[in-house]
Formats: C-alpha cells, sequence, structure tokens
C-alpha cells in the first residue's frame, strides 16, 4: 500500500512514525515545505513543496499512485486539498473542505452548533458591525474575542488573561473587524481539555483525553502558543475529570458529526478534535478542528496498539465501527523544545542539537535538515515523549531528554510535573464546589 503524508511538523512526524509501525510495511510518501529529518528518514520518497499547493500535491500523489492520503495540518483542507485528492480517485483520510469549515471559519462553526442545537455551545454573538458588537461586549460582561478565519490558534484573546478589561476586549474584537467577521463569546471558566477521534463519516473511535499548554512560559504566563506541551494519564481519563465529563463531549461530537453530513451533504472523514473547557456546567466546546492536535497528536498515536494502516482503511471504507480501536492504558508527557524568544521573536537558523533521549520518543516538528545538521524555523522545534505507567514517571522521562537537546531554545520545565496536576484538580474541586 502507498501512503501519502501531508504536512512535517511534529503531528506529521508521528503519523508517519505510527504508519511505519504497521504490520502491513506500507510505503510511505510525504509532502512537506521543509525537511523534516524524522519524516524523511520513514520515506521511501518526498516532495518539498508547500503542502498548500494543491495541483502539485496531487499530481505527486498521482505520480506515486498513492491508496491513502493522510493530511495533517489545517491550511491544506482549507484549500480543499482533500477534495481534489479524492476527485483524482485518491482515498483522503482528512475532511473535505465543507466538513473542515468546523475548523477554519469559527463563525460558521457557532451558528452550526446553535442551528443543530449540539451541547455545550457557549453564549455567541458573529458580529461585522462595531456597534452591534461593544453593545454585546458590554451585555456579556466577561468575554473571549475569536477571529472568525484561522489563526493558528494565536489569535484568540480572553478577557482576564490578554485584555485586562471590557475596554480593551472592545479595542481588540475592533481592529480585527477589517475584512472578517468576529465571534465575542462568554469567557469559560474551568480547565481545558482535548478529546481527539478517527471519524467514518458515521462512527467515532475515540483517543485517551489530553490536556495542552498554551502559554508560552511556566506557571501559564506569557502569550499564547500553538501549544509547549501535553499529557494524558494512564487509563484515558485525565486527573481533573470524571467519567461523565468524558462521555458528554463523546456525545457532543458523535451529535456534531452526525449534524456536519445534514448540513453539508460530506462524510467527514478523518480526525475530528474537540477542544472542551470543562465549566461547573459540563464540557463547553471551545472549538473544533478538522486534524489531529499538536501536540496532542504526540501522546495519543504512540499508544495506539491497533495497525493505523487497519484504522485509516476503516475510516476509507466506512467500516471504523467493526474494528476495536485500542490504545494502551499508559500516561504520557510531551514537551516542546521552541526557539528563544517563540512565538514573538523567535531566533531562527539555529542549530538543534539531540543527545541521548533515554526512553523518550523525539519527534521533529518545525526544524529543517541541511547538510546533515537540523536548524530551527522560528515556530516549535522539537518535542519528547516519555511514556510510562504514571504522569510522573513519563515527565521524568521526557524531561531528562528535554536536558540533553543543545540549542538556542527553551522549554516549560513544569509540564506533567506533580504541582501543576495538581493545581488543575484543585481548581476543578473548587469550579465544581467539592
Ligand atoms: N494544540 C492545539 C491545536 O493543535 O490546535
Amino acid at each position: 500500500m502507498n501512503i501519502l503524508v501531508v504536512g512535517g511538523g511534529g503531528r506529521e512526524h508521528v503519523i508517519a512514525e505510527t504508519i511505519a509501525r504497521s504490520n502491513q510495511n506500507p510505503n510511505m510518501f510525504a509532502v512537506m515545505a521543509k525537511k523534516n529529518p524524522g519524516i524523511a528518514e520513514l520515506c521511501r520518497d518526498y516532495l518539498l513543496i508547500s503542502e498548500t499547493d494543491v495541483e502539485k500535491v496531487v499530481d505527486y500523489a498521482k505520480s506515486k499512485n498513492i491508496d491513502i492520503a493522510v493530511i495533517g495540518p489545517e491550511a491544506p483542507l482549507a484549500v480543499s486539498l482533500a477534495d481534489a485528492l479524492e476527485d483524482a480517485g485518491i482515498n483522503t483520510v482528512s475532511p473535505k473542505r465543507a466538513a473542515a469549515q468546523i475548523e477554519f471559519d469559527k463563525a460558521w462553526a457557532r451558528n452550526f452548533m446553535k442551528k443543530y442545537d449540539i451541547g455545550g455551545c457557549p453564549v455567541f454573538g458573529v458580529f461585522t458591525k462595531k456597534d452591534d458588537m461593544d453593545a454585546f461586549i458590554e451585555k456579556l460582561g466577561n468575554v473571549a474575542v475569536k477571529p472568525a478565519g484561522l489563526t493558528g490558534g494565536k489569535g484568540v484573546k480572553v478577557m482576564g488573561d490578554q485584555l485586562p478589561d471590557i475596554e480593551s476586549a472592545k479595542a481588540y474584537a475592533g481592529s480585527l473587524l477589517e475584512g472578517d467577521s468576529v465571534v465575542i463569546e462568554e469567557n469559560l471558566v474551568g480547565e481545558e481539555f482535548t478529546l481527539q477521534a478517527f471519524v467514518d463519516g458515521k462512527s467515532l473511535a475515540f483517543a485517551p483525553t489530553v490536556q495542552d499548554h498554551k502559554r508560552a512560559f511556566e506557571g501559564d504566563l506569557g502569550p499564547n502558543t500553538g501549544g509547549m506541551g501535553s499529557y494524558t494519564n494512564a487509563g484515558a481519563l485525565l486527573p481533573f475529570l470524571v467519567l461523565d465529563d468524558v462521555e458528554q463531549a463523546k456525545q457532543i461530537m458523535k451529535d456534531t458529526v452526525r449534524a456536519l453530513y445534514e448540513e453539508t451533504g460530506v462524510l467527514y472523514k478523518g480526525t475530528l478534535y474537540g477542544q472542551f473547557m470543562l465549566t461547573k456546567d459540563g464540557p463547553k466546546v471551545i472549538e473544533f478542528n478538522a486534524r489531529f492536535g499538536d501536540p496532542e497528536a504526540m501522546n495519543v498515536l504512540p499508544l495506539l496498539e491497533t495497525d493505523y494502516v487497519d484504522v485509516i482503511s476503516a475510516i476509507v471504507n466506512g467500516t471504523l465501527a467493526d474494528i476495536d480501536v485500542k490504545f494502551s492504558e499508559k500516561a504520557t508527557v510531551c514537551k516542546y523544545a521552541v526557539p528563544a524568544g517563540y512565538p514573538d521573536d523567535p531566533t531562527k537558523d539555529s542549530e538543534v542539537i539531540t543527545g541521548d533521549m533515554g526512553n523518550a520518543l523525539l519527534f521533529y516538528s518545525s526544524v529543517y535538515e541541511k547538510e546533515g545538521k537540523v536548524y530551527t524555523t522560528g515556530s516549535r522545534a522539537v518535542a519528547v515523549v516519555g511514556i510510562a505507567d504514571s504522569i510522573a514517571e513519563a515527565e521524568t522521562i521526557a524531561q531528562n531528554a528535554l536536558d540533553n537537546i543543545e540549542g538556542d531554545l527553551y522549554s516549560r520545565r513544569d509540564i506533567g510535573t506533580a504541582a501543576v496536576i495538581q493545581k488543575r484538580i484543585d481548581h476543578m474541586k473548587e469550579i465544581r464546589g467539592y
């Protein structure tokens, strides 16, 4: 079987590594903007072009007789790469544009949730006029401000964090109005968690819950990033969740997949990513993404016990309900090393030297290889993942590996530590009132 991976980041490296573990020994090919050495090593061949150059990606896929394509990032989905590959007769394990807009158009996503009465939808409004928007901000009093389009998770600002008061919320929302609509939502208070699922259009197979860390600096300080690191707990349930929280989140995602078909006529195939805020009233949807999370993919895919090629074949064939998708019951801690100054003023083109990784997994992200050396591009550079029976052990494995990576880099040492986990548990106890 010939499989194409589109994308060159940490998420795509773990996707490629999971395909490479298959007992079916597929031939792997990749399209990526810059040479990710981890992906390149696993592939029979690769092409270095923009992942949004639809024509070139399709031509390459045809020339390699690709049976199944897996698209990692969101940008190619927004320019209809999945539609173009399917039109060319290539099975694609990523949603077509009509279904993927649940990620790249936040205004559409909220209106869709409201129309189909999908659970977990916060109070929201979509605005193109400043006066109406200001009045809504005043009315809600405590808001999150979201640009409608794709921002890599960095355009959302919330009061109490990046926006100190109502006036700054109005000013920021107003600055986004040029050329796009703006979504204003009630500011959700609680603990965030991620739930990812394989989807064949009808059935969903859920991965363990993950918690990401968006803020750049220890103690959840600093600007928002794509995610500095993440963890799962042994047994699939994060320590601050109870089973019913996850059951509610699963139901929301199942209802979403069914409603997406009703609304668009397109079967959602690929991975659906639900980012939830666990509030005092249960899980609320912060956003949906039409792909695996980065870093969250690096937590769950190494735990996948079922052959991934069987999983993606079942997605293509619409037979996901017929296979048993299993994840091992281990804890994982993933930590990113990012360039100094990331995300606002990152250093670029500086060498990354990886030493002894011990038992940790290493995934290359926004780096490129030149003459046998690895260099940063300015975004998240390399990730390490510890896997063990407890979060504490997984954290030690990840941190030891991180300590053996040299370069003009920094990371968050606090991710997965007992103190931070306890803070999450205490926060949720306080919110629930017990
Ligand atoms: N970790 C957040 C995301 O992938 O969107």
